[in-house]
C-alpha cells in the first residue's frame, strides 16, 4: 500500500525556522543561546536579574553539600510580588492577567490590578484562620479563578501550598493529605466535564473522614449549586465568606531563595507517591525564563496552556510563568471535545491566542474527528505552537504542524518533568525542527546521554537522559524522604541527576526521548523503546492507539505485546495482524519482534494521558497492579 510519507516514522524532513516569528523573538540565533548558557552560572545570573528581589543573593549556586544544592543563596524574594504586585504600577495594571473561560462559554476576566486585590483578600482571610510562614495550604479545586488567587495567596504570605488534582479519587486524595499533614483544605461544591457537574466537595468530604490533621475546609461556590451555609460542618467555611471585609492590601513575606514554595505528589514506579518540593528563587527564575524563550512571551500574548493546574504543568506554565512574565493566560475548565471536537479551536479563535500548550495525547484525541474541525475556524492568531507530557509520534505532529499551525507556528516539543519544574530540553523557536525530537537541552541546562557508569554512549545509541549540572529550578527532595530522592534521583548514574528516560542522540546532537527506563523493552539485546513501537503502530492506517508491554519470551529474552485500538471499520483478523506485524518491522526493523496484539476498546491512562503500561503489564502477567490513583477511569 502506498501511503502519504508525512505519516512515516522515519520522518526525515527538517522544519527551517519560520523567518517572522525569528524576527520577533527575544532570542533570534538559538545556536547562540546554547552557546552562552554553557557559562551556566552566569547565564542564570543574569537571568534573575529580571526578577525583582527584595535582597540580592550573595552566591549563585552552593554545590557544598550534593546533591542538596542552593540557588541564589541569602536572595530574598516574593513569588506573588513578581507575579502581581509588581505590575500593578505599570501600564500593566488594567490587562487581563487571567482568562477564565469554560466549557458552557462562561468567561471571568481579572486583569491585575483585580487580581492584586483577590490575592491580597485571600492573603489575609488564611492569615486569619492562623496560616503562617512555612503552614501547608491544599487545593482540591477545578481549574477556576480562585485556585490561582489562593495558590498566589499563599505565595504571598509564604504557606506551601498542595495542590491535589481534582481528578483524583479519594484514596490518592487522603493519601496525600496525610503525607503533608494539611492543616485547610481549600475545595469547591463541583467542577463542569462533558456537559455535568462533578460533585468535589463530596469526594472531599469523603477524603475528610481520613485526614485528622486537617482544621478547617474553605469551600468555593463554583458552580452555582444550592449548597447553603446549614450544608457546612464546624470546621467548613464559604470562600466568599472568609474574605468578605478583607483589606485589599497585604504585605508580602519576604521568603528566601531556598523556602519551600510547593509540594506537588506524583507516581514513582513504586506504590508511594512522591512528594516533590520545590523551593522559590530558583524555581522562579527557570520557569519565567524557560517560557520567556521557548514560547517568547511577550505582555501582548494570549497565552494558553491546556494542562491542568493539578500537575506540573500548570503550575509552571498556567498560572506561575505567564504571571511573572505579566502576559495574559487562559484557564480553561473542560474537554478538549466538549460540547464538540472543535472546542479548543473556538476558543482560540475568539480569544485570539497567540501560543498554545497541550499535550500529544490531546493532539491524537482530535485527530480522529479529522481536519474538518481545525478548518471551521480562525486560527491566524496561532505564532507558537507546544507539546508537552510524552514523545509526540511524527504522524500526530505533522497534523498539528500543518491543521493548527497552518504550517507558519513551529512546535515546540518540550522535555521536563515534575521534578525538573521547568523546560530542560526543548528547541526555541529559532530552532531547526525534526517532528518527534525534544531537539536539544535548553540554553544553561546540560543534558546527556551515558550508559550504567555515567559514560556517553555512541551518537544514534539508547541510554540513560542524564542532567549533568544543577538548574535553578530543580526540585530540593522528596517530602520527608531525603534518601528516597538521593537513591532514586542521584545515586544511580555517579555525578549525574537520572531522569528515568531513555534517549538518543542523533548526528545533528538532538535528543530522541524514547520513553521511561522502565518502559524500554529489551529484544535480543537491542533496545527497543516502547513509546518508538506505539508510534509505529499508529502510523499505520487501522490503528488510532497503542501500547506496548514487554513480554517473556525464552529465546529473545523480550518480545513485543501490543494492544490497539482500531479505527472504525477494521477488525483485527489474521490479515490484518500480518500487515501490522510487516508495518512495524518496517518502520523499526528487525528488532522489532511482535508476540501478540490484541484489539482493545480503550487503554489505561494516566490523567496527563500517559499510557499506564505498567496496568498493562499486571494485567497481563496477573500481577498485583501497585499505586493505580493517578488512572482515568
Ligand atoms: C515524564 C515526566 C513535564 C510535564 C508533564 C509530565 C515524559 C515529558 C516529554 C517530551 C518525551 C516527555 C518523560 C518524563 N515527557 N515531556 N516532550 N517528550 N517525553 O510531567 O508527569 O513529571 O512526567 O514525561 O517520560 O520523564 P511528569
Amino acid at each position: 500500500m502506498k501511503r502519504d510519507t508525512t505519516v512515516l516514522l522515519d520522518e526525515k524532513r527538517i522544519f527551517k525556522p519560520n523567518v517572522e516569528t525569528v524576527e520577533r523573538a527575544h532570542v533570534k540565533n538559538w545556536e547562540t543561546e546554547i552557546e552562552k548558557g554553557k557559562n551556566f552560572e552566569k547565564y542564570w545570573e543574569e537571568k534573575a536579574e529580571d526578577l525583582d528581589w527584595f535582597e540580592r543573593w550573595d552566591q549563585v549556586l552552593d554545590e557544598s553539600n550534593k546533591p542538596f544544592f542552593k540557588w541564589f543563596v541569602n536572595g530574598k524574594i516574593n513569588l506573588a510580588y513578581n507575579a502581581v504586585d509588581r505590575w500593578i504600577n505599570t501600564e500593566k495594571r488594567n490587562q487581563v492577567a487571567i482568562l477564565y473561560v469554560n466549557e458552557r462559554g462562561d468567561e471571568k476576566k481579572l486583569t491585575y490590578y483585580e487580581l492584586y486585590r483577590e490575592v491580597n483578600k485571600m492573603a489575609n482571610g488564611l492569615k486569619n484562620l492562623g496560616v503562617k510562614k512555612g503552614d501547608t495550604v491544599s487545593m482540591y479545586l477545578p481549574m477556576c479563578p480562585e485556585l490561582l488567587i489562593s495558590m498566589l495567596a499563599c505565595n504571598k504570605i509564604g504557606a506551601v501550598h498542595s495542590v491535589v488534582y481534582s481528578g483524583l479519587s479519594v484514596g490518592a486524595f487522603v493519601e496525600r493529605m496525610n503525607d503533608a499533614k494539611v492543616k485547610i483544605l481549600i475545595t469547591a461544591d463541583g467542577t463542569y466535564r462533558r456537559g455535568k457537574i462533578i460533585d468535589l466537595k463530596k469526594i472531599s468530604d469523603e477524603a475528610m473522614l481520613q485526614c485528622p490533621t486537617i482544621e478547617t475546609v474553605i469551600v468555593v461556590k463554583h458552580t452555582g449549586s444550592k449548597i447553603d451555609i446549614s450544608d457546612l460542618s464546624g470546621r467548613e467555611i464559604f470562600y466568599e465568606r472568609l474574605i468578605e471585609g478583607e483589606p485589599a492590601e497585604c504585605e508580602c513575606e519576604p521568603m528566601d531563595s531556598e523556602d519551600p514554595l510547593f509540594i506537588l505528589y506524583t507516581s514513582g514506579s513504586t506504590g508511594k507517591p512522591k512528594g516533590v518540593l520545590h523551593t522559590t528563587g530558583g524555581y522562579m527564575v527557570g520557569v519565567s525564563t524557560t517560557l520567556k524563550n521557548i514560547f517568547d512571551i511577550h505582555e501582548n500574548d494570549m497565552w494558553w496552556c491546556t494542562g491542568d493546574i493539578g500537575w506540573i504543568t500548570g503550575h509552571s506554565y498556567v498560572i506561575y510563568g505567564p504571571l511573572l512574565l505579566g502576559t495574559t493566560t487562559v484557564v480553561y475548565e473542560g474537554a478538549p471535545d466538549y460540547p464538540d471536537p472543535g472546542a479548543w479551536w473556538n476558543i482560540v479563535e475568539k480569544y485570539g491566542v497567540t501560543k498554545f500548550y497541550t499535550a500529544p495525547t490531546a493532539i491524537r484525541h482530535l485527530m480522529r474527528f479529522g481536519n474538518k474541525y481545525p478548518n471551521l475556524y480562525n486560527l491566524s492568531s496561532l505564532k507558537i505552537l507546544g507539546t508537552v507530557g510524552e514523545p509526540i509520534n511524527p504522524e500526530a505532529w505533522m497534523w498539528y504542524y500543518k491543521n493548527v499551525g497552518k504550517e507558519k507556528a513551529p512546535i515546540m516539543d518540550t522535555w521536563w518533568q515534575t521534578e525538573t519544574g521547568m523546560h530542560l530540553i526543548s528547541p526555541l523557536p529559532s530552532a531547526y525542527l525534526k517532528p518527534g525530537s525534544a531537539t536539544k537541552a535548553v540554553p544553561g541546562v546540560d543534558a546527556d546521554v551515558v550508559d550504567e557508569d555515567g559514560n556517553p554512549v555512541p551518537l544514534g545509541k539508547g541510554g540513560y537522559l542524564v542532567i549533568k549540572k544543577p538548574w535553578p529550578a530543580m526540585f530540593r527532595t522528596l517530602y520527608e524522604d531525603e534518601e528516597r530522592y538521593k537513591d532514586v534521583y542521584w545515586n544511580q548514574i555517579p555525578g549525574y541527576y537520572k531522569a528515568g528516560d531513555m534517549a538518543r542522540k542523533d548526528e545533528d546532537g538532538y535528543f530522541w526521548i524514547q520513553g521511561r527506563s522502565d518502559d524500554v523493552l529489551k529484544i535480543a539485546g537491542h533496545r527497543v523503546g516502547t513509546s518508538e513501537v506505539e508510534s509505529a503502530f499508529v502510523s499505520h492506517p487501522a490503528v488510532v492507539e497503542a501500547a506496548v508491554i514487554g513480554k517473556h519470551d525464552p529465546i529473545k529474552g523480550q518480545v513485543i505485546k501490543a494492544f490497539v485500538i482500531l479505527r472504525e471499520g477494521y477488525k483485527l483478523k489474521t490479515k490484518l495482524i500480518e500487515e501490522l506485524n510487516k508495518h512495524v518491522r518496517y518502520e523499526l526493523g528487525p528488532v522489532a519482534v511482535i508476540g501478540d496484539i490484541e484489539q482493545v476498546e480503550s487503554l489505561p491512562k494516566t490523567r496527563s494521558g500517559k499510557i499506564m503500561r505498567r496496568v498493562l503489564r499486571a494485567r497481563e502477567l496477573g500481577e498485583d497492579v501497585g499505586d493505580t490513583s493517578t488512572l482515568e477511569e
